[in-house]
């Protein structure tokens, strides 16, 4: 997609959301990987573990929800886990390209990035 910041003003839509896909695509990398590092993982304590166990039975429940919305997901996209502000209820969701919960007036915790990353990593890890 080629955008020129010369064009008309009918063109700022067009723009706009142009640069809103790479805003967040941006963002959510970013957020995904800050969400790894080596020797990470387990089960989370506290009050995430507290609010996991609240919304969702159990931290195995919420793990399977999680796995099967992003490997249910088709096409390149994210798996998120967020919490509404207003209720302080966590929620897992998915989304097609740059979506992110924060549009949505959701605080992102989780992400997975499907397929794009995916191949990614499978790319580097197993190299012909
Ligand atoms: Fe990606």
């Amino acid at each position: 997609m080629s955008v020129e910041l010369g064009g008309s003003s009918r063109d700022l839509p067009r723009f706009f959301s142009f640069a809103n896909l790479w805003i967040f695509q941006i963002w959510n990398h970013t957020f995904y990987w800050n969400g790894l590092k080596h020797g990470g993982g387990g089960q989370p304590t506290g009050k995430l573990a507290d609010a996991i166990d609240r919304d969702f039975g159990s931290f195995d429940k919420f793990k399977q929800q999680f796995t099967d919305t992003a490997v249910n997901h088709f096409g390149s996209g994210w798996a998120w886990l967020s919490q509404d502000p207003a209720t302080g209820k966590l929620a897992i969701s998915e989304g097609h390209d740059a979506q992110n919960p924060l549009t949505q007036g959701k605080i992102p915790i989780l992400t997975c990035d499907v397929w794009g990353t995916a191949l990614c990593i499978f790319t580097f890890a197993f190299p012909r």
